[in-house]
């Protein structure tokens, strides 16, 4: 078993006179107490190397002025999410895998920037956030409303850097994708979380739309569908929410 290397408040100390003199990377723990001295240094925080944290040190991390880099957390207590939420700079936690609803709704908090792929319209674009949309259909683009930027262009071929968003959406719009495998390697590559809102085929024939006033049009989407199982294949780790769509 690897050795834990403890971030103490001596060496904290020592990178804030002089950041290049200690690589933080290193460090797998960090002392309550050296956090609260990294909350005086101005820049970034690169403590990829931590696997867990105290409540009490999120809470300091997170009032330093500057990005905070915590790829290596697998973790997060609801406390600990709350005081991330509140921090002014970019946030990385790649490395989580479960997460309670409580902290998702408290990192939600926290303001991240948003690729939203086949945006159409922009109905369901949230205001909240800094959101670049994507859409490919010029008769779309035209009817937005929304002041979001908007690049014409498809899933398959996004015009961004690798890593440009928090997140990237698509609501409604993979099985429009010529190729969704693509569309969705895509989405992975320029942001670090996906949510992709999407109808399950197997469902469709009892969909009241299709069942009642458009029976032809099953054919059409069946032809082009993308199961659900699919689309996990293409997210590593995903995990999918069945959410309900309230009749009245
Ligand atoms: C049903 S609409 C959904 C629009 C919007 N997301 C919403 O929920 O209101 C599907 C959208 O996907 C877009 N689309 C089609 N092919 C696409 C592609 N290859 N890449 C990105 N978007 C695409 C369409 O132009 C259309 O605007």
């Amino acid at each position: 078993m690897s050795e834990e290397n403890v971030l103490t408040k001596e060496i904290a100390e020592q990178f804030v006179a002089d950041e290049d003199s200690v690589d933080l990377e290193e460090f797998t723990a960090i002392e309550d107490a050296a956090a609260e001295s990294l909350s005086k240094h101005e820049g970034t925080l690169y403590l990829e190397g931590l696997t867990s944290l105290s409540d009490a040190a999120a809470e300091s991390l997170s009032k330093h002025k500057g990005d905070l880099c915590l790829g290596g957390l697998t973790r997060l207590s609801d406390a600990a999410a709350e005081s991330l939420g509140k921090c002014t700079g970019d946030l990385t936690l790649d490395g989580l895998t479960s997460l309670s609803d409580v902290a998702a709704e408290s990192l939600s908090k926290h303001e991240g920037t948003v690729c939203n792929v086949g945006a159409g319209t922009g109905s369901y674009e949230p205001d909240d956030r800094e959101v670049v949309a994507v859409e490919p259909s010029q008769a779309m683009i035209e009817q937005r409303t929304s002041k979001n930027r908007v690049e014409c262009a498809t899933a398959e071929s996004l015009p961004f850097p690798d890593g440009a968003f928090d997140a990237a959406m698509a609501i409604m719009s993979v099985h429009h994708w010529e190729n969704p495998q693509a569309g969705l390697a895509e989405m992975q590559r320029v942001a670090a979380r996906q949510i992709v809102f999407t109808f399950d085929p197997n469902r469709q024939a009892d969909l009241w739309l299709v069942r009642d006033y458009l029976p032809e049009i099953l054919e059409l989407e069946q032809a082009r569908a993308i199961s659900i199982e699919q689309i996990v294949e293409c997210l590593p780790g995903a995990h999918v929410e069945t959410v309900s769509v309230p009749w009245y």
